[in-house]
């Protein structure tokens, strides 16, 4: 049987080479062809494997989003007919074309690379990172743009400080065991006058009160037997949802309780609702938060200019040209 070799990155252009930084000492990191990246101050060794780059040594709580992104490669991925990834980008970041064109731009937690696939549409050079093994996806899915992808952890990027013109994360930071902390590092990495757009769970409405109490056994099974369940579960309570909403008098609020009590996620395409379910019960960490909270880490970190996105939690914000 013939051997394929997975496919491997095209190699980083040289400016985008000169950001990579050793994660143990800081160095800038040489690159050792195929086999990945090399430090050559304290010979750590950041290795290639399934074509790109890592720098993290396992998935961690992350495993869930590694599978998931595996198994629904494509599905949130925009097309000719299709531009729902464009719009959700547009509405949960307030970033336009303008602010991305020609731009260096970091996409963190890029999962299978639905929003990469918008920005660089737009005409951003975007390096994406996440830290699951989601971004061998990314990769694949986005072979042909300007694009490359690192599995990496917001908590310890690899990048020299003031680096990018532009950095998002959406749906992203409220999985990690900190998200305050996560939002904040990333001005880091931003050059002065840069944008940080963000997009979090929002905390105002309590409906996820008991998906929250089922998570708290979901997330602890392995992937692949959540999965099995939810095959089942999602048909079963969405159909009986919309069955009882014929029943007369008691039908719709009988449906809005199951709803309520074993929520599962309501789109039309049977793929894009058990996709949005597992990811909705498989995580570990899911908090959610409120522009209050938002407005006030952006204030810490000094940024201006802000502006909130049309779905909630949406928060952009500048990064002061000078301090
Ligand atoms: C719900 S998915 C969102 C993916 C993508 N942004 C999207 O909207 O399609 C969350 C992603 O965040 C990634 N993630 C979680 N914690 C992370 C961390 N500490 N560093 C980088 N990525 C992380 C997960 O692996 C997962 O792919």
């Amino acid at each position: 049987m013939p051997i394929v070799e997975p496919p491997v990155q095209s190699p980083l252009s040289a400016d985008l080479q000169a950001i990579l930084r050793c994660l143990r000492c800081g160095s800038k990191l040489e690159s050792d062809q195929a086999a990945g990246y090399l430090c050559p101050a304290c010979k750590r060794v950041y290795p290639n494997a399934e074509g790109i780059a890592r720098f993290v040594d396992a998935q961690h709580y992350a495993a869930s989003f590694g599978f998931q992104w595996h198994r629904y490669r494509k599905t949130q991925l925009d097309h000719d007919e299709i531009r729902e990834s464009e719009r959700h980008f547009l509405a949960k970041t307030a970033l336009r074309p303008e602010d991305l064109k020609g731009k260096l731009v970091l996409d963190v937690g890029c999962g299978m690379g639905r929003f990469a696939e918008v920005a660089t549409r737009w005409g951003a050079r975007v390096v994406g990172v996440d830290l699951s093994a989601a971004a061998e996806i990314a990769a694949q899915n986005l072979a042909n743009r300007d694009f490359v992808a690192f599995q990496a952890d917001v908590f310890a990027l690899p990048f020299a400080p003031e680096s990018f013109d532009v950095i998002y994360s959406i749906g992203v930071l409220h999985h990690t065991p900190d998200c305050e902390a996560a939002v904040k590092v990333l001005d880091k990495y931003l050059k002065p006058g840069g944008l940080l757009a963000v997009w979090l769970y929002s905390g105002y409405n309590k409906w996820y009160r008991f998906s929250d109490f089922w998570r708290r056994y979901t997330h602890k099974m392995k992937p692949q037997t959540l999965h099995r369940i939810l095959k089942v579960a999602v048909p079963f309570f969405y159909n009986l949802q919309q069955g009882l909403r014929f029943v007369p008098l008691v039908g719709r609020p009988a449906a809005g309780v199951v709803h309520h009590v074993f929520p599962v996620n309501r789109q039309k395409d049977p793929e894009a609702r058990m996709l949005d379910t597992f990811d909705w019960y498989s995580p570990k960490y899911q908090s959610k938060h409120t522009y209050e909270q938002v407005f006030k880490w952006y204030e810490a970190m000094g940024m201006e200019d802000m502006r909130v996105g049309d779905i909630s939690i949406a928060v952009r914000g500048r990064k002061p040209a000078r301090r």
